[in-house]
C-alpha cells in the first residue's frame, strides 16, 4: 500500500503517496517531472543520478523514497536560477566541463556536496573524491578544473 511520505523539494513543501518499493529517483523523476537527476546505471556506479539530502549528497536510485520521509531534497533544477546560474554552473560553462551534459546534473550536485564536506583541497583529492561520478565523454580534467575554479 502507498505510504504517506512529506518532502521539500527545491524548496516546496509536497505530501505524497508512494509505493514503497519506489526508488526517490523514480518519484523525482517519473512523479515530480525533475528529469535533471538521470538514470544512469540504476543500481549505484555512475553517480548520474546524484541529488543532495539534506544538504548529503546520494545516488537517488539507491534510495527508497519512503526513506526521505521529512527530507530536504535538492536536484539540479533547485541549483541557481536560468538567468542567474550558479557559480559552479558557470564554471563549468567557463572550462568546457561537459561534452554530452548526461553526467552534468549529478556532477554538480555531487561537487556541491564534496564541497560542503569540506575535505578536498587539491586537484587529487577533487578527483577522487569525486570518483563516484562517472563521465563517458572523459571530461575529467575539465570537470576538476571547474570545481577547483570554484573552491578558490
Ligand atoms: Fe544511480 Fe547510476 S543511476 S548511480
Amino acid at each position: 500500500n502507498p505510504v504517506s511520505i512529506a518532502l521539500t523539494v527545491n524548496g516546496v513543501e509536497r505530501r505524497l503517496d508512494v509505493p514503497p518499493t519506489v526508488t526517490l529517483l523514480d518519484l523525482l523523476r517519473e512523479r515530480l517531472d525533475l528529469t535533471g537527476a538521470k538514470k544512469g546505471c540504476d543500481q549505484g556506479q555512475c553517480g548520474a543520478c546524484t541529488v543532495l539530502v539534506n544538504g548529503r549528497r546520494v545516488n537517488a536510485c539507491l534510495q527508497l523514497a519512503v526513506m526521505n520521509d521529512g527530507a530536504e531534497i535538492t536536484t539540479i533544477e533547485g541549483v541557481g536560477q536560468p538567468d542567474a546560474l550558479h557559480p559552479l554552473q558557470e564554471a563549468f560553462i567557463a572550462h568546457d566541463a561537459f561534452q554530452c551534459g548526461y553526467c552534468t546534473p549529478g556532477q554538480i550536485c555531487s561537487a556541491l556536496g564534496m564541497m560542503s564536506e569540506g575535505h578536498a583541497k587539491t586537484a587529487a583529492e577533487i578527483r577522487e573524491l569525486m570518483s563516484g561520478n562517472l563521465c563517458r565523454c572523459g571530461a575529467y580534467g575539465n570537470i576538476v578544473d571547474a570545481i577547483e575554479d570554484v573552491m578558490g
